[in-house]
């Protein structure tokens, strides 16, 4: 169903702090000489149940979170920003964006799916937890995309996905994928959802969400479709478990139901957006 997996795409969405050592990497892999003879898709394989491991770490460290100085102080160490979208980066050490495959003419969800957003793992099986769970078909589809347009941009990832998917999904879908980034930084015992640890270590202990963070935070608790977001953020599912084969397949026909491909094909179809689906397909494109 999905194209190769590729080195980093989709393994950094909201794990931008992850410090990954080059000889802890190849350590792992069984040494240079192995690395060497392998080939390239084994390679990535390889490198995505590292950063799966990886990430591991991080969600169970014992570590003492980090204060926001500290988080700061780290900016300066890297050759790339925290907010850039996962198809504009390699973040680990020496590693080289890859030549992507080319989109079809017409390019639908599926394909975006396949060829940019893959491995897509955690909003699969956020979806699939939702799905799980029972909740209606409109917030199924927001866990499938509320973190997709981290392949453009990861900053305010919440308002840019809810913008990308607006034309083509039911309001309330939109509405959830907007705010569930707003309400991730925010606990609520009611729906058994607390403050994330993963947030103490990329944000730091002591940090205070940006004014429209709060404001928006404000606004929603008195909003009818509170719940909309609020569920996203319970079903927002961290487990990049490597063996486990998620396909896109179980959400056919919610997406056939209720995202309205356009006949053009996305980034064809003059509507608003269209821009920001060219800049995915075409990350390479100098200008
Ligand atoms: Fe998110
Ligand atoms: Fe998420």
């Amino acid at each position: 169903m999905f194209a190769p997996r590729s080195v980093l795409r989709g393994l950094t969405l909201d794990v931008g702090c992850m410090e990954i050592k080059r000889e802890n990497l190849i350590a792992t892999l069984g040494g240079e000489e192995v690395v060497a003879r392998l080939d390239s898709e084994a390679k990535a394989d390889a490198l995505e149940d590292f950063l799966s491991t990886e990430l591991d770490k991080i969600l169970l460290s014992t570590d003492p979170f980090p204060t926001v100085a500290e988080v700061d102080a780290k900016i300066s160490t890297r050759h790339y920003r925290m907010g850039a979208g996962n198809l504009f980066v390699a973040t680990a050490p020496g590693a080289k964006v890859k030549v992507l495959p080319p989109m079809p003419e017409k390019p639908t969800l599926y394909d975006f799916f396949a060829l940019r957003f893959a491995p897509a793992n955690h909003v699969l099986q956020s979806a699939t937890l939702a799905m799980k769970n029972g909740l209606p078909e409109e917030i199924i589809l927001a866990c499938l995309l509320h973190d997709t347009a981290q392949a453009l941009i990861k900053a305010d990832h919440g308002y840019w996905a809810a913008q990308l998917y607006e034309p083509y999904v039911p309001e309330k879908t939109a509405f959830a994928i907007k705010y569930h980034q707003a309400l991730r930084f925010f606990a609520d015992p009611a729906y058994g959802y607390e403050y994330p640890d993963l947030y103490r270590r990329l944000f730091g202990e002591d940090y205070v969400p940006l004014p429209h963070i709060r404001a928006d935070y404000e606004m929603l608790k008195k909003h009818p479709w509170y719940e909309a977001p609020r569920l996203v953020t319970v079903n927002d599912f961290y487990s990049f478990d490597p063996k486990a084969k998620i396909s896109i397949d179980p959400f056919r026909e919610i997406i056939g139901r209720h995202f309205k491909q356009p006949k053009e094909g996305l980034g064809n179809d003059n509507s608003p957006v269209a821009h920001m689906w060219r800049t995915i397909a075409h990350p390479d494109m100098a200008l």
